[in-house]
């Protein structure tokens, strides 16, 4: 008799995860959208270079890890559905951004449109480009769930619309915009379209053919779980002749004659001479790190954690959640009532608790829509448990 083995949809062993996180040994860590605890095969990789370029020269040591730098480049494209040349590592989610941004081409009139979630920082951009080049900013409206409207965005396009601008998941809560739908307008109209992925890579599948985006920026230290102050960009290849880099140097452009100088081929000329070797090759351990889990099981675990913390804070007498959209993720942000958000923050700091604080200058459109001054922001990975949200709801 042939016996019917169920398929086991794989699932993320906790025990295992915790173990090579040396963090949570000390701390409830619930600020993953912040930064993530490193684990251990990550700080492993950027203490070894330290001591590496300490104990034989800095220049050698990188030329000794040469292979294994060039290697990132290809987790990266991995991680993203990319190719390598695509791929440009650079300080930080926002220089990322910036590069591609900044080496864009606005005339009076061309219109930016971007969505209410959109991060502070980039906004700051955009008013510095319209104040400079005469393009207007056009927020396009949001549904009532809080995403943007994908109908609207469709029927703002018009012949003066030269980039679409989207934050994916917004420093500010759960929602997670429908960065796919807003992909297929994109190509349908011609549009280029950068995607702030900063808060997406990390916590689930994020592939720049499926979404189809020209640009996408995106960080280490949150959801990947690498370390801090080093980010990646990525520019479709097709894409890249569009975009002169807002500066160049000897690493992303060559001295060919005393009046000529020729720019890289690849992303890489998005980048700088001197970087952080080991962040670097912290960055591409925590891209491995991430796959070897697999992208969909983290999203898995880390979205049913959430909802059990959006539900148990909801049954919780004055405390609001906050997080708005149809598809929501790892971040769960709620006020309490008579509380200041840095209070309970600060309480629960006491209590070996991170969380954070999100506030109205960070999303500022989509803050003062609601209302909204400041939040509590905890955010969850993979490695949290059941049992530490207890504990939260316990000492909040
Ligand atoms: C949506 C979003 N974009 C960009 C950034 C900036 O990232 P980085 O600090 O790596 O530049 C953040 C940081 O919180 C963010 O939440």
């Amino acid at each position: 008799m042939s016996q019917r083995v169920e398929a086991k949809a794989p699932t993320i062993d906790v025990a295992r995860a915790r173990e090579e996180t040396p963090g949570c040994a000390n701390v409830i860590h619930f600020n993953n959208a912040g930064a993530s605890l490193m684990p251990r095969p990550v700080l492993d990789t950027v203490l070894d270079h330290l001591r590496l370029e300490s104990s034989i020269g800095a220049y050698e040591a990188a030329e000794r890890a040469a292979p294994a730098l060039e290697r990132v480049y290809d987790s990266i494209a991995a991680l993203l559905g990319a190719r390598r040349d695509e791929i440009a590592v650079v300080e930080n989610s926002t220089r990322a951004w910036d590069m591609a941004f900044y080496g864009l081409r606005f005339k009076p009139g061309d219109r930016i449109l971007t969505s209410a979630a959109e991060y502070v920082s980039n906004y700051i951009s955009f008013l510095q480009v319209a104040r400079r080049t005469g393009a207007v900013i056009d927020v396009v409206p949001s549904e009532p769930s809080g995403q943007v409207s994908v109908e609207a965005l469709e029927r703002a396009i018009d012949s003066r619309a030269k980039l679409i601008s989207l934050t994916y998941v917004p420093t500010n809560g759960g929602l997670v915009n429908p960065a796919r739908a807003v992909g297929a307008v994109a190509r349908r109209a011609n549009v280029p379209y950068i995607l702030d992925a900063c808060q997406a890579v990390g916590q689930f599948p994020v592939d720049v053919a499926e979404i189809g985006c020209d640009i996408l920026a995106a960080t280490g230290r949150k959801f990947l779980r690498g370390p801090r102050a080093v980010g990646f960009l990525y520019v479709k290849r097709e894409f890249l002749e569009n975009i002169e880099p807002p500066f160049l140097d000897v690493h992303a452009a060559t001295w060919v004659a005393r009046d000529r100088y020729e720019m890289r081929h690849d992303a890489r000329r998005f980048e700088n001479y001197e970087s952080n070797a080991a962040t670097k090759l912290g960055l591409g351990k925590a891209v491995d790190y991430a796959m070897g889990w697999g992208l969909e099981v983290i999203r898995d675990r880390v979205r049913g954690l959430a909802a059990s913390l959006r539900e148990r804070l909801a049954g919780m007498p004055g405390v609001v959640v906050r997080d708005i959209g149809a598809e929501k993720c790892a971040i769960v942000t709620f006020t309490a009532e008579g509380r200041d958000p840095e209070a309970v923050k600060s309480a629960l700091a006491g209590k070996r608790i991170n969380v954070t604080v999100t506030e109205a200058s960070m999303t500022r459109l989509d803050m003062e829509a609601r209302g909204l001054t400041s939040m509590v922001r905890a955010s969850v990975h993979y490695y949290n448990t059941e049992e530490e949200i207890d504990r939260f709801c316990g000492a909040l």
